[in-house]
């Protein structure tokens, strides 16, 4: 019997780590696409050998696209980026390339097509990472109209770079400096994510729909920050930067490849990052959102004093 095949863009990241390891599961030979073959042959343990391929893409052209996706019946897009390296990045990468995967998708038969956007996309925002991010959505339904589209918040887990930044910055530094303090979060597990990708292969009702993913509870950036120092176990004061030093300090590190802050996100920083309500989310895809106090404190021992021998001993 043929055996099923799925392609995941950006399977090497963050999120994409854990859907390849549910697609490899539930028996698909998974495609890797990476810029970079050495990372997508890091995941090659997830699974039997040969069933994951690691597919090296120097360029995604349409003509690798279309090599990329074919015979798949499902193809997932979790490429993104944070920051642009060079200007024009966001509209490339996240508002031109998705409609793109979605042309060579439909062209090559697929039959589920899932593209992972974030929640607060939006056209009429006023950051350019929300404004290309709705540019894909758009794209892709325009291309691809049964593609599930999938919004996370913000999303926490072993290797994450929302806990795991703040907790290093935490750990050296005397004060632990915020920006948009009283902006709301919903983060939502990484594990919960993944689970919602496959979750489209056995629910037709998820063709063409758009899905907000969330946790079980909405916090602010603050209470998040004091939520990671317990869990830590460091006192620190929270000082919360005002705008115009922040956008001081977003253009000084601007140059740098993995800015800390930039001006784009201090813009999103002014918006909560919450379920709007009237959109279906995780339960509708038969996951029941993992509360974060059950993950957070097993990957952040580490930050602790004294590491995670100390933890284990309390
Ligand atoms: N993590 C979150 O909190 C969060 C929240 C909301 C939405 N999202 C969205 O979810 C998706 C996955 O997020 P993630 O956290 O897993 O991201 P990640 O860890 O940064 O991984 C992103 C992937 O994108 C690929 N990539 C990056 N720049 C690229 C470029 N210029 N050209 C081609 N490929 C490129 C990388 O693949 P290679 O390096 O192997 O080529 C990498 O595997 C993204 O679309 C992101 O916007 C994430």
């Amino acid at each position: 019997m043929a055996r099923r095949v799925a392609v995941v863009f950006g399977g090497t990241g963050f999120i994409g780590r854990h859907v390849v390891q549910r697609l490899a599961k539930r028996d698909f030979v998974v495609r890797v696409v990476s810029r970079g073959t050495e990372s997508a042959r890091l995941l090659m343990t997830q699974g039997m050998v040969g069933q994951i391929v690691p597919l090296g893409a120097g360029k995604l052209d349409d003509a690798t696209l279309a090599r990329s996706v074919e015979g798949a019946e499902l193809v997932v897009n979790l490429i993104g980026i944070l920051a642009e390296r060079r200007s024009g990045d966001f509209a490339r990468i996240h508002g031109e390339l998705p409609g793109r995967i979605a042309r060579a998708s439909a062209a090559a038969g697929v039959r589920h097509l899932v593209h992972v956007s974030a929640l607060g996309a939006g056209a009429g925002s006023e950051s350019l990472y929300a404004r290309s991010k709705a540019q894909g959505e758009e794209a892709v339904r325009a291309a691809f109209p049964a593609a599930t589209i999938l919004r996370p918040s913000i999303v926490f887990g072993p290797e994450d770079s929302f806990f795991n930044r703040f907790a290093g910055m935490a750990r050296v530094l005397p004060v632990l400096p915020l920006v948009g303090g009283g902006t709301r979060f919903q983060p939502v597990y990484v594990g919960d994510v993944a689970d919602a990708v496959v979750a489209v292969l056995d629910r037709p009702e998820a063709a063409g729909r758009t899905y907000e993913l969330a946790g079980p509870r909405a916090a602010s950036f603050r209470s998040l920050m004091e939520y990671m120092l317990e869990v830590i176990g460091r006192r620190r004061r929270i000082l919360e930067l005002p705008e115009g030093l922040a956008r001081f300090q977003a253009g000084l590190t601007s140059w740098m490849p993995n800015p800390p802050l930039t001006r784009d996100q201090l813009i999103l920083l002014k918006t909560d990052n919450v379920p709007a309500g009237d959109a279906p989310g995780l339960r509708e895809l038969g996951t029941e959102p993992t509360p974060m106090e059950l993950v957070v404190p097993t990957y952040l021992s580490r930050f602790r004093v004294g590491g995670r021998r100390t933890m284990a001993a309390a």
